[in-house]
């Protein structure tokens, strides 16, 4: 062990736990960027918190190292790494108020006056005017913001947040994630967030690696991961995508593809290679980059847009937006999000269709894959 000082960042060498046969993370590389919010995605099991309490030290790696900064820490005990971790369950403490609750770290280390700092927390979680509360006088998002300042008042390299929003309702944690944000870009410290909600991933994070299955599928900032998706597991786990079986017949700058009798476009570009004249690829496209028109009018639409036909299946309303989804000779349930600005009374269930949209908002996925990956199931796993 040296005593050179460690950086905030965390990197993952090789790091894998197998229990028994069972493999809950395969051998994985990560760096977390010092100083950045970095946010772990995936469904329920495919093991983000197994990989957070390896970095915690609260898990031990079947293989594989972990960094902090320049330092190796897979064999120190978790209170020796710079690190804290908050949890879903805030597990304060029932009996001490909010003060004392945030001057725990350092009272236990003996620090004597500690006023200074816990204020200091409390105004960076906007709690000052609760200091002298129980946690029970507390609403569940002040609660949250109580265990973040209690793990933030140690000064770790690095904070570890596994699902800490998980017990708050929808609109309260809406609100949590841009305090967490906030609070992150305040102290600048690394944050890395386990998560399984996507939005949340988006909304918080510079940068996500999207897991699956004990593996990461992808990595990278938000709006990457989601406009150029490499597997069909990211393609439907980040948001919806619509992806349609097509063979290729023209490669060149762009890729010419068949799909339900009619012809699509893509950049070559954004294809997986190598992309061959008579291979299979899956062709995706976003639901809000597809325009909706009525058949009726499909004279109207501009030369050099992509095309498909269909009938609408089913409406749904959902204030900002409706969402539609079309069947026809190139997919079934094809998902259309058209704002509510104008909306046209002719798009009922029934109704003839023609989807079209710019060719360079398309995507190219390999075949091989499993078009349903990542695709939420009636349970809503994801
Ligand atoms: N101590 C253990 N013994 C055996 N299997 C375990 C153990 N801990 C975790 N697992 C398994 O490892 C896998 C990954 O678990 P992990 O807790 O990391 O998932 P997760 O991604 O955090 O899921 P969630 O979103 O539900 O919290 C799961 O299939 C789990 O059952
Ligand atoms: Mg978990």
């Amino acid at each position: 062990m040296t005593d050179t000082p460690t950086g905030g960042d965390v990197r993952l060498t090789g790091i894998s736990k197998t229990y028994g046969s069972f493999t809950a993370v395969h051998p994985l590389d990560l760096t977390v960027p010092e100083g950045s919010f970095f946010a772990l995605l995936g469904a329920s099991g495919c093991g983000k918190t197994t990989t957070l309490r390896m970095i915690a030290g609260l898990e031990e790696p079947t293989t594989g190292t972990v960094l902090l900064g320049d330092r190796d820490v897979t064999d120190l005990p978790p209170h020796k790494r710079p690190v804290n971790t908050v949890f879903q369950s805030y597990a304060l403490f029932p009996h001490l108020d909010v003060h004392e609750n945030i001057a725990f770290g350092l009272r236990r280390r003996g620090v004597r006056s500690v006023r200074r700092q816990v204020d200091e927390m409390l105004e960076l979680v906007q709690l000052g005017d609760k200091a002298r509360h129980r946690p029970h006088q507390l609403s569940g998002g002040q609660q949250q913001r109580v265990a973040v300042a209690r793990a933030l008042i140690n000064h770790p390299r690095v904070l570890l947040l596994d699902e800490p929003l998980g017990a708050l309702d929808l609109k309260l944690r809406r609100r949590m994630q841009l305090e967490l944000k906030r609070i992150q870009t305040e102290v600048g410290i690394t944050f890395v967030h386990v998560t399984h909600d996507q939005e949340e991933a988006m909304t918080m994070a510079d940068t996500v690696a999207v897991m699956n299955a004990g593996r990461v599928e992808q990595m990278g900032a938000p709006a990457e991961l989601y406009d150029n998706p490499r597997t069909t597991f990211v393609a439907n786990f980040l948001g919806t995508s619509n992806l349609i079986e097509a063979e290729v017949v023209e490669v060149g700058a762009d890729v010419v593809a068949t799909a339900g009798g009619g012809t699509l476009r893509l950049p070559a570009d954004r294809c997986p290679a190598p992309v061959r004249a008579g291979g299979r690829l899956l062709v995706g496209i976003r639901p809000e980059k597809i325009t909706l028109a009525h058949a009726d009018d499909a004279d109207a639409i501009p030369s050099g847009r992509n095309r498909t036909a269909g009938r609408i299946a089913d409406t749904s309303f959902i204030g900002v937006s409706t969402q539609y989804a079309v069947d026809g000779p190139a997919g079934t349930g094809l998902q259309v999000y058209e704002q509510n600005i104008e909306r046209d009374p002719r798009l009922v269930p029934g109704a003839e269709v023609v989807l079209h949209w710019n060719p360079a908002h398309t995507f190219g996925l390999d075949a091989a894959q499993d078009v349903e990956a990542g695709a939420p199931t009636v349970e809503g796993a994801a």
